[in-house]
């Protein structure tokens, strides 16, 4: 049975852009712009503008963003770069396969890097730090840009999940030397298959990466400057990306809007704790609604048996997948976050009904709260929509 409130719905989001979009596809078909066309560079320039750096570099996803920012700063084999275990696994693989060491820190209550952790990890081999703007909340960049200025470190933002997020006023993906963005489709801006960017206010590295997707040739010249790799966004993606560019200031008030009307709705339940909103100089795009409970399992069920679907982005510290072979570090909060953490529904297509029938569901579960007992500590699922 489908469920009454789905986590996103991208049947309705194209029903709601179809003029758009078959628009921005056709005219790519009919024109025959496939490959790096005039789509290509009138997005970047565009999504360069709307984050507020001088350039944006089209690439075929979060990963090569993160990957090619690494290459371009010259990190690789003997230098540890400092991020946190609780994101996707692709910042920490990117980190791997330049040939660097990941070194993890946990993170705060706000479930961005704690900059303390960051700064205690510094060592003489440290030459970079990622900080990852989680849920549509841009990390505290004040401490950690004057941090990695203090030890002379190269900062990538992974911005992929706060496009169009601020702090102090600043768009995510413009304090560091990159900015990295996954249009993902489920992402806050997103394709209709895979897609990234880099932002970035340095040409070396915009013309670096330029040639690192397209397999390290210069375009002008023909010259392969390095060997690169295939990371090109494809023409078709840009023309729709730059299509829906518009909508996103509207869409993210949307989920503002939807937040609020969940955070209000919430704010009397004991045993639930809120994202945070709009604190100390953050504007939130909330690219993902995140409550924390200990029964999180037991709710998840419960919402699931009311039609609401939810997701646990993740439930198991990423070092506990073995095979990644990332040690042990001790991150507490990292670890209490995977046990705890429960996305609600949250996309432009939420409704305040959707906001209804969830809360009265939670409602419900937390009105028999002296009998519950917590999750103990088994992991069940995963799953990637954000
Ligand atoms: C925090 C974070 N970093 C990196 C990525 C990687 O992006 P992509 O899936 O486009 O490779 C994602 C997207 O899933 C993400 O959420």
């Amino acid at each position: 049975m489908p469920y009454k409130v789905p986590f996103v719905d991208p049947r309705i989001h194209y029903q709601k852009l179809k003029i758009d979009i078959d628009e921005a596809i056709g005219s790519c078909l009919r024109q025959g712009d496939l490959i790096y066309r005039q789509q290509l560079r009138q997005f970047e320039e565009n999504f360069a503008a709307f984050v507020g750096t001088k350039y944006a570099v089209g690439l075929n996803s979060g990963y090569h963003a993160l990957h090619f920012s690494l290459q371009a700063a010259d990190i690789g084999p003997g230098d540890e770069v400092i991020t946190v275990a609780h994101t996707f696994v692709a910042t920490v693989s990117a980190i791997v396969n330049v040939g660097a060491m990941p070194v993890l820190v946990d993170v705060a209550e706000d479930h961005n890097m704690d900059p303390d952790s960051f700064e205690a990890a510094v060592t003489s081999r440290t030459k970079a730090v990622i900080p990852v703007s989680l849920n549509g909340r841009v990390c505290k960049m004040d401490r950690i840009m004057a941090i990695a200025n203090r030890h002379n470190l190269v900062v990538i933002e992974d911005s992929a999940q706060a496009i169009g997020a601020k702090f102090n006023g600043q768009k995510a993906g413009s304090f560091g030397l990159t900015g990295c963005f996954s249009f993902y489709p489920f992402k806050l801006l997103g394709g209709f298959g895979d897609g990234g960017a880099i932002t970035t206010n340095d040409p070396e590295i915009a013309r670096i990466v330029g040639r690192l997707r397209y397999n390290g040739e210069d375009r002008t010249t023909g010259e392969y400057h390095y060997h690169g790799q295939t990371a090109l966004l494809d023409n078709v993606q840009a023309a729709v990306l730059d299509a829906k560019l518009r909508h996103l200031p509207d869409w993210i008030a949307h989920r503002r809007k939807i937040a609020r009307l969940y955070s209000e709705a919430l704010a009397g339940i004991d045993g639930i704790s809120l994202p945070p909103y709009d604190d100390l100089g953050h504007f939130d795009a909330f690219q993902n609604y995140v409550i924390r409970t200990p029964y999180r399992d037991k709710l998840r069920q419960h919402l699931k048996k009311d039609g609401v679907e939810t997701l646990v982005s993740w439930p198991k510290p990423m070092w506990e997948h073995r095979a990644l072979g990332l040690g042990r570090p001790h991150l507490p909060e990292t670890e209490a976050i995977c046990r705890e953490v429960l996305s609600l529904p949250m996309s432009a297509e939420t409704t305040p009904e959707h906001v209804e029938i969830t809360v009265e569901s939670i409602t419900d579960f937390f009105s028999n709260a002296p009998s519950l007992v917590p999750d103990d500590e088994t992991v069940v699922t995963f799953s990637r929509a954000d």
